[in-house]
């Protein structure tokens, strides 16, 4: 859990906290929407902005300068080692070991064990799976009924590939019961309360994180252990990540432990399943909203009939305005939000600002996206931006930057290319009148605070207006013949 509290005071624009109450108040209020608070600080202007006014315990970064002092010094930045504690022996504990919660050397070892699992030799048989596993599950979507949770959907669709290329699982009940494990202990580990109060008494949500993580971890030793006792995969058959990840060594032999392979597990699942699943879910609904360039987009992918599957590395030349399609909705809703926490060491500098060590920086994606010296109109939805266009560095960032851009970019590049496709062509999607559509963010990731409802319809190609569209996602984007944006 991040240090934010105990820090001496110095000069910071930010809102005022009352005394007393004021600072966990604000505090809570940033972890229960840090989309919300970032988006206010930045709105004040300036490459630095603490949450509470003068205290450097929670600081925003902005600008491409600043940002890239931040995410490209991880020595003097480094992650929050503490980020999942457990108690001493726990399950929970062994996810210290993860990526996300090492730094220095260790941190280089881990990638560099992890980068075969993604690199160009295992996208093929990924692109495969995908493919394989999208057609079973989306033949299973409800077509014609009431409206449905699409991000429900998504999610279920991002798990069944999860389980399928992470673990090599076939999607059958233990396999999507294992990805639920997961998705239920990212949950509690990210409420506010829980980070607020981590204590492992009855009835305490950490202490269900403990039970939770010990069935998880629990499932995933055994599954490591088979996989190791059967050896590494024949050449010509598909070997999913975890495989590669147990096989994989450094020159000198040395390989992930035990306990660095169970964290790495549950990392990848954790970081690769709910990012895709909500890439799709925000990219449904913002070509429904915008009819224009849903038809753009299917000319490109279903001009006539039918279209082989695109399998293998994506080329974007083949289907351009998909491509830019997906960039746009990755800038302007980008699933990764805000980053995890930087922690300041000793003499870190932002922005002309000395900061004390553990001070706390955030870094956000969707601040950064909504710069308008380098994104004109910032909060509509432009896919057309993207032609001849390529942002200065450390101003895109749905994947991150620097020494720990996301690990598994590629394959998610990948999987979002083959199952938008998959999904365009087969159904469309209404958002009934009135649907309310607003924002939640838990473990960086932006979700549906009340799902993301729509009928599901049989593919047509009938040009449609727009449903109408209430809750906050109108402070987030301009929606076509709604007027302008909706103050936070
Ligand atoms: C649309 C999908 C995805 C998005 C938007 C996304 C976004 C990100 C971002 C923004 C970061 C940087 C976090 C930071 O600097 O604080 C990150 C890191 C990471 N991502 Fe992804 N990710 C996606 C999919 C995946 C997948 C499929 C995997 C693996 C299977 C994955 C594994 C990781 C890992 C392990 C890290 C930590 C890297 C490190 O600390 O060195 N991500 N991701």
């Amino acid at each position: 859990m991040p240090r934010l509290f105990g820090f001496a005071r110095q000069p910071l624009p930010g809102p005022r906290a009352l005394p007393l109450v004021g600072k966990p108040w604000r505090l809570y209020r940033f972890l229960d929407d840090p989309v919300g608070a970032v988006l206010a600080l930045h709105r004040q202007g300036g490459e630095l902005a603490a949450v509470v006014r003068d205290d450097p315990a929670l600081v925003a970064v902005f600008g491409p300068a600043a940002v890239r002092a931040v995410l490209s010094e991880p020595a003097r930045f480094q992650h929050d080692e503490a980020v999942f504690t457990g108690p001493p022996g726990s399950r929970l504990d062994l996810l210290r070991n993860a990526i996300i919660a090492v730094n220095g050397e260790v941190h280089g070892r881990h990638r560099r064990l992890m980068q075969p699992a993604f690199g160009r030799a295992a996208m093929a048989g990924y692109a495969e799976e995908t493919a394989a596993v999208a057609e079973a599950c989306l033949a299973s979507w409800p077509v014609g009924g009431a409206p449905v949770r699409v991000d429900a959907l998504t999610r279920e669709l991002a798990l069944c590939v999860a389980v399928r290329c992470f673990y090599g699982m076939d999607v059958v009940g233990g396999a999507t019961e294992l990805g639920h494990l997961a998705a239920e202990l990212v949950e509690i580990l990210t409420d506010p309360f829980t980070i607020l109060a981590p204590f492992n008494l009855p009835g305490m949500p950490y202490r269900r994180a403990v039970r939770v993580a010990d069935a998880l971890l629990g499932r995933l030793a055994e599954l490591v252990e088979r996989k190791r006792s059967a050896g590494p995969p024949p050449a010509d058959a598909f070997a999913d990540a975890l495989s590669r990840l147990i096989h994989t060594t450094e020159a000198d032999g040395t390989r992930l432990s035990e306990a660095e392979l169970l964290a790495e597990a549950t990392t990848l699942f954790v970081a690769g399943h709910e990012t895709i699943a909500m890439t799709l879910a925000w990219t449904i609904f913002l070509l429904e909203q915008h009819p224009d360039v849903l038809e753009a987009t299917l000319d490109e992918l279903a001009p006539a009939g039918d279209v082989p599957q695109p399998t293998g590395p994506w080329d974007a030349s083949r289907a351009p305005t998909l491509d830019r399609v997906i960039k746009e909705s990755m800038r302007v809703m980008p699933s990764v939000p805000t980053l995890f926490l930087r922690v300041c060491g000793a003499g870190a500098t932002v922005g002309g600002v000395e900061l004390p060590a553990g001070a706390n920086l955030l870094v956000s994606p969707l601040a950064a996206h909504r710069d308008p010296a380098i994104y004109s109109e910032p909060d509509r939805f432009l896919p057309d931006r993207w032609v001849g266009f390529t942002p200065p560095a450390f101003s895109y960032l749905p994947f991150g930057a620097g020494p720990r851009t996301c690990v598994g970019a590629a394959f998610a590049q990948q999987a979002l290319r083959i199952l938008l496709p998959m999904i365009l062509r087969r159904f469309r999607f209404e958002v009934p009148d009135g649907a309310h559509v607003s924002r939640l963010t838990r473990a960086n990731i932006l979700l549906f605070k009340r799902g993301l409802t729509m009928r599901v319809l049989p593919f047509d190609r009938v040009q449609r207006a727009p449903g109408r569209v209430v809750g906050d996602v109108r402070s987030l984007v301009a929606l076509p013949g709604r007027g302008a944006l909706v103050p936070a």
